[in-house]
């Protein structure tokens, strides 16, 4: 057990020595973010060694050695990969948008108790409430975000974080690690208002294939970032990254997420589940900022590094994304197997087929569904959702910041 007092020597020191931390959700062999930092070589008992240069590719974490007088960090020193300033330095900016992005984020928080879950226990109760078919969406939904939010968070801190050496860019990653948080609080929150059967809900990524599949498409990209002997540095680990990033900010969090979306957000447009829906609107909302911040850093990498953007890099990105439609298309035919809500699986396809267009386009892929249309223009207007007044009326919510603190 570490004391307050202990030097920052013996503490550092002794983390270099800790087994490696094996997280759950199907992370394996991987160390945690703190231990694989711990690992580098922050206190070297030898100070001759200490001047030694990094070897080029083991990256650069934040938690080096403090170089005294070492010249100020400029602007141009600053890069979204493979940076080699100080990563301990928010200022001065480069990225604006990275930084917008996190005032953006914090600007909307919310919290999922703030939402009056009520009628909804009344209709869940209530044996004539819901067909089968609508509860079989709540739960399927629930069943596949609740772990669904985890596995990004994991993602992020585990594997994305390390890699992504700008300040900025890191401060909108924990703002979005937090949010994710909040979303799997969420869905516990609705899972134990409702009184659902909480082993059912949170197994169900291991037990109903139609959930199972997607976080199996995604695991091994994350486990590749996670290895705590990957780094950045070469063309191939780079591309790697960036696969990574199209497999998670594009693929995961902006088409994987939107089936489940528009089904629960239906709900509440007929006056059904409001406060699941409404839980999910604020999430959405989060949801389709953290896609943009990855298109952004996306694109940023490929401005930096064009080397990396080949005919054959950017076919098997069109060819990912035409996949992972093919796979979320699945996901809508099985949790709706005959038509609800005004709903059906094709109507989902057509959608999936519009968003895939826009998602290739934010990154510089061509369209792979040409034509395709929006069933569902409603989305956006849920997009535009203000903090003050939520979209069905249930109930004003503002958060106030600071509102519990006392000096007294
Ligand atoms: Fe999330
Ligand atoms: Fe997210």
């Amino acid at each position: 057990m570490l004391q307050w007092d202990d030097p920052i020597a013996a503490v550092t020191g002794k983390k270099a020595q800790e087994p490696a931390v094996r997280p759950g959700m199907g992370f394996q062999d991987n160390e945690s973010l703190m231990t694989t930092a711990g690992a580098a070589p922050s206190v070297n008992p030898d100070p001759d060694a200490a001047l030694d240069v990094e070897p080029e590719g083991t990256g650069n974490t934040g938690l080096e050695d403090i170089e005294l007088g070492a010249e100020r960090i400029r602007v141009d020193d600053k890069k979204i990969i493979n940076c080699r300033a100080d990563l301990n330095q928010l200022v001065p900016f480069k990225y604006q948008w990275a930084w917008q992005k996190y005032l953006d984020g914090c600007a909307n928080h919310w919290m999922p108790q703030e939402i009056n879950m009520n009628a909804d226990i009344a209709l869940w109760k209530d044996p004539n409430g819901l067909t089968e078919d609508e509860r079989t969406i709540v739960k399927r939904n629930l069943g596949f975000f609740s772990t669904a939010d985890s596995l990004v968070a994991n993602n992020l801190v585990l594997a994305v974080y390390r890699h992504i050496t700008n300040p900025e860019c890191r401060q909108y990653l924990l703002r979005q690690a937090f949010e994710e948080a909040l979303h799997t609080h969420a869905y516990q929150y609705c899972v134990e208002s409702l009184g659902l059967d909480e082993g059912e809900i949170f197994n169900m990524y291991r037990e109903v294939p139609a959930v199972a599949r997607k976080a199996e498409w995604a695991l091994p990209f994350t486990r590749y970032l996670a290895d705590p002997d990957f780094h950045t540095g070469t063309p191939e680990n780079d591309q790697k990254l960036l696969r990574e990033l199209i497999a998670f900010y594009v693929i995961f969090e902006g088409i994987f997420f939107y089936v489940g979306f528009v089904q629960i957000l239906s709900m509440g447009r007929r006056n059904k589940m409001t406060g699941v829906a409404e839980q999910f609107q604020y999430i959405l909302r989060d949801e389709s900022m953290h896609m943009n911040f990855g298109i952004d850093v996306i694109n940023q990498i490929k401005l930096e590094n064009p080397h990396l953007w080949t005919p054959a890099f950017k076919q098997e990105m069109s060819d990912m994304i035409h996949d992972a439609v093919e796979l979320e298309a699945q996901y809508a035919r099985d949790t709706m197997p005959r038509g609800v809500l005004g709903l059906n699986a094709p109507m989902f396809e057509e959608y999936l087929h519009f968003i895939a267009n826009r998602r290739c386009a934010q990154i510089g892929l061509s369209e792979l569904y040409p034509g395709a249309d929006n069933p569902f223009p409603w989305m956006s207007e849920v997009l535009d959702l203000k903090k003050e007044k939520n979209f069905f009326e249930t109930r004003v919510t503002e958060y106030q910041t600071g509102g519990a603190l006392s000096w007294d």
